[in-house]
């Protein structure tokens, strides 16, 4: 591994604002295999037919811009903002999409693209949503799994990682908006 793909927690990473790396959970160089992996296992499960691969934004955009490279069949791109309401413990809150894909579903397979799967809740109602434009198929891949999605009731086809019940950021993932261009996912002191 080159010395630029390691991180050493030590040394100040000046994209942090002064904050220090609790653990990097997973390095840029092992989310890039696992990429490559995701990528082949989702070339062979989609013999044909048209596939539009769906980014839930704004935390899969690292993550499927990544991702596409990899897969090697034609596909189209698109991409989905919800906003969720309501409070977290309450269990019938609604998602509203905010930008809602011009593309066609119907008749297509779609690979629905998330960051990181935790609850569950957003996937599950944006799920509904969208198998009622009659997709051919419909299936999440998600960089990350806290096995938690108490809520989710389709299972996540592709998972890149389970990922530890700590909040991660990096790669996409962002707290305030701040971190999403770290290479690597990684927890804060
Ligand atoms: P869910 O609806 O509870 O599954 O929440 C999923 C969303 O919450 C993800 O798309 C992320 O935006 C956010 N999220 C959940 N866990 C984390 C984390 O550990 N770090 C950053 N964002 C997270
Ligand atoms: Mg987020």
């Amino acid at each position: 591994m080159s010395a630029a793909a390691r991180i050493d927690v030590a040394v100040p990473d000046p994209r942090l604002l002064g904050r220090a790396v609790k653990r990097i959970a997973f390095e840029q160089a092992e989310i890039q295999r696992r990429v490559h992996e995701l990528g082949e296992e989702i070339t062979v499960a989609y013999p044909d037919g048209d596939l539009l691969v769906l980014g839930l934004l704004k935390g899969s955009f690292v993550f499927l811009a990544d991702l596409v490279r990899e897969i090697r069949r034609p596909l189209h791109v698109d991409f989905l903002v919800a906003t969720s309401y309501g409070d977290a413990t309450e269990s019938s809150g609604t998602v509203r999409l905010v930008y809602d894909p011009e593309t066609q579903l119907e008749g297509k397979h779609i690979l629905l693209v998330e960051d990181i799967v935790d609850s569950g809740r957003t996937l599950e109602k944006l799920m509904g949503l969208l198998m009622a434009r009659h997709p051919k198929s419909i299936e999440i891949c998600a960089l990350l799994h806290k096995h938690i999605a108490t809520e989710l009731h389709h299972p996540t086809k592709f998972i890149g990682f389970d990922a530890p019940h700590e909040f991660l950021v990096g790669y996409g993932l962002d707290h305030a908006e701040n971190f999403r261009h770290l290479p690597y996912v990684a927890s804060l002191q």
